[in-house]
């Protein structure tokens, strides 16, 4: 049987910089997999290659037995499998709702001709996606600041949107990248309760975080990303415990 995303042999160079080395893991349906490693590892590479991003040297990516290389990012969304990104991308002059609505799938055919001759139609499709919109806004607790521009959110509800954005997709498996980086207790708490959430309703999730604490918690499964290449995978508190792993994580205890 073949596993839900599988990645195999991935090689990506960068001028010089091997960042990529023959990279390859798999990740079961269902759970949290929290992948973790030193800055400059490859997580966000990795990451691009899976959702079609950047085409690697060698290398496959394989959902549910299917190959995706080679693919578009808009393909491999509609395959199933959506990311966010390490430094967000929102659009901070739209609102809230807007960048949710820019992530839903687009009703191809329907605008702009569809708009023209169908009037009524186009308008009921128009608060058919406001409202889901808004179900996904509600999804991560908030609905209330739909109407307010991105640049006027605290970074907490920053990150909170893009998971939004990430959930108007419909994709089943989610790629976050450092979703709780950079936030306080309370707002990380949110996301991470968040996240378990998700997994509770069905989504898989493969998550690039630093904070260990925030692994211990969610993580089912971690992958340990060094120099490109898987170097250690396991439970939480076997990668934790590992004392080679946190020397080159840390240069010391984890
Ligand atoms: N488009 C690119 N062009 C050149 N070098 C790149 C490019 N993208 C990534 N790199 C380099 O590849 C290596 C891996 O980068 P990557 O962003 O995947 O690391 P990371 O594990 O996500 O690190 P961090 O924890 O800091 O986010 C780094 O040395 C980075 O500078
Ligand atoms: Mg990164």
């Amino acid at each position: 049987m073949s596993a839900y995303l599988e990645v195999s042999g991935v090689n990506q160079r960068f001028g010089g910089l091997q960042a990529l080395n023959d990279c390859g893991f798999a990740i079961a349906q269902g759970g949290i997999t929290c992948m973790v490693g030193p800055n400059g590892a490859g997580k966000t590479t990795i990451f691009n290659v899976i959702t079609g991003f950047l085409r690697p040297d060698t290398g496959h990516v394989a959902f549910r037995g299917r190959r995706l290389d080679g693919l578009r990012p808009q393909a491999i969304v509609a395959a199933g499998i959506a990311r966010s990104f390490q430094n967000l991308r929102l659009f901070v002059d739209l609102t809230a709702l807007e960048n949710v609505l820019i992530g839903l799938p687009s009703g191809f055919g329907e605008a702009p001709l569809g708009a023209l001759f169908r009037p009524f139609h186009t308008a009921r499709l128009d608060r058919a996606r406001r409202a889901q919109a808004m179900e996904r806004l509600e999804h991560v607790g908030l609905a209330d600041r739909a109407a307010e521009k991105v640049r006027n959110l605290s970074y907490g509800e920053q990150k909170l949107l893009t998971v939004a954005r990430l959930l108007a997709t419909g994709a089943e498996l989610l790629l976050l990248d450092e979703p709780a980086s950079g936030l306080a207790a309370g707002a990380l708490d949110q996301v991470m309760a968040l996240l378990r959430r998700l997994q509770g309703e069905g989504k898989t999730l493969l998550v690039v975080e630093h904070n260990t604490r925030v692994v211990q918690q969610i993580a089912d499964h971690v992958l340990f990303l060094h120099q490109g290449h898987l170097m250690a995978e396991g439970t939480p508190a076997q990668i934790i415990a590992d004392p080679a792993l946190a020397e080159i994580y840390f240069g010391g205890a984890l």
